[in-house]
């Protein structure tokens, strides 16, 4: 078990000053171009402020057609350079780990947010997406790397693909979503293309100094447990990636395959060899009781959404009490106010049941 409160390094590039990741919260606040705005810089320096060792963005659009929410960060030009960087520098300010969360939406972009057709790799009966062409999905993928390129020019530590919850790396990876015979569907192996090219081009574009991250969902969103398990470990024993983040939901829960019930989610994933990246858990770690029982199972770092949102200084909060008790959802604007949230981003949690009390 790792004291938390100790610094991390990664294989490549600046490590974290401690255990704690700030998870990707979307939160509605940038530009209507995708440009960063000042409530989305106050909210996450805040965090840094507040001592998460590393602090990300939402899920940010790396192509205009991947664009899934209103008010969503994008990374997809050089007109979004002036914000990442600025933003970069407020997280260093304090010392932190700045990095990006690498976006597409595929099948759940939202079709009146986007100018163009809704795509997929397979054509997708239930949203009308069309399948993207070979040439399509290689734009994507160098799209991915384009925008890394972008985040590391900005001053970014790493990026994160977010390649989970169903988003467009994720339906690649399903056999549910993909269903192309082309060198991208079929075995699990050509499922993982599309990953592990773009993880390929980002080491090789931004060089040394830089982490990488990726994102992953055990289950659900027609995913195979065991393609999964086998992915993770694949990624992690080959150098490919420095850090990953697993998205458990619930990180206490046991898997939804039945084949799978010997141990936890939480468990499968901390007992995987690691080679030399890191991993961190996240899914419901709300309380510090919780993190103390995660940890016992010794993961590398420890991912919180809610508690962050409502604790920016969550970290510290421990550091100083580890048994300190939080605050607990659902809880008034005005304390969300406090902690750096913007009307926006609180209209925007008023659509998540019991997050925020109504006055
Ligand atoms: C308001 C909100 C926005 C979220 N946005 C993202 C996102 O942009 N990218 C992502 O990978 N997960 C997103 N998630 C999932 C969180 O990163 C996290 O995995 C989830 O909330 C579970 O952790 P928690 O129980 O500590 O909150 C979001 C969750 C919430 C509540």
């Amino acid at each position: 078990m790792r004291n938390l409160n100790k610094p991390i390094s990664f294989k490549q590039g600046k490590g974290m000053k401690n255990g704690f990741m700030l998870a990707p919260l979307t939160n509605q606040q940038s530009n209507e171009d995708g440009t960063l705005s000042d409530d989305e810089y106050r909210w996450l320096v805040k965090r840094a402020e507040g001592n998460f060792g590393l602090t990300i963005t939402c899920a940010a659009n790396v192509q205009e057609v991947g664009k899934t929410w209103p008010g969503q960060l994008g990374v997809f030009g050089d007109q979004h350079l002036e914000g990442l960087t600025r933003l970069a520098a407020g997280i260093h300010q304090h010392g932190g780990h700045a990095s990006v969360q690498l976006f597409h939406g595929g099948r759940r972009a939202t079709r009146d947010l986007i100018n163009g057709p809704l795509q997929a790799p397979s054509f997708d009966r239930e949203t009308g997406a069309e399948a993207m062409s070979l040439e399509a999905v290689k734009a994507l993928r160098d799209d991915f790397i384009a925008a890394a390129v972008r985040c590391h020019r900005a001053g970014f530590d790493s990026v994160e693909l977010h390649a989970a919850h169903g988003f467009v790396i994720c339906q690649f990876l399903s056999p549910q979503f993909n269903h192309r015979d082309d060198e991208y569907g079929g075995t699990a192996e050509n499922r993982a293309r599309l990953l592990h090219e773009i993880l390929a081009g980002i080491r090789k574009s931004c060089g040394e100094d830089f982490a990488i991250g990726v994102r992953l969902s055990p289950e659900r969103h027609g995913l195979l447990f065991g393609d999964m398990l086998a992915l993770t470990t694949e990624i992690m024993t080959t150098g490919q990636v420095d850090f990953v983040d697993m998205s458990m939901r619930d990180v206490f829960k046991y898997p939804d395959d039945e084949n799978f019930q010997q141990k936890t989610l939480c468990q499968w994933y901390l007992d995987l060899p690691r080679g030399d990246a890191k991993m961190g858990v996240g899914g419901k770690i709300r309380t510090a009781e919780d993190v103390l029982r995660i940890n016992a199972l010794a993961p590398d770092f420890v991912v919180l959404g809610h508690a962050g949102i409502l604790h920016h200084n969550f970290p510290d909060l421990m550091a100083d009490s580890p048994g300190f008790v939080g605050r607990q959802t659902p809880v008034g604007p005005d304390i969300l106010r406090e902690e750096g949230l913007s009307e926006t981003f609180i209209t925007y949690l008023e659509t998540f049941p019991e997050f925020v009390a109504q006055s």
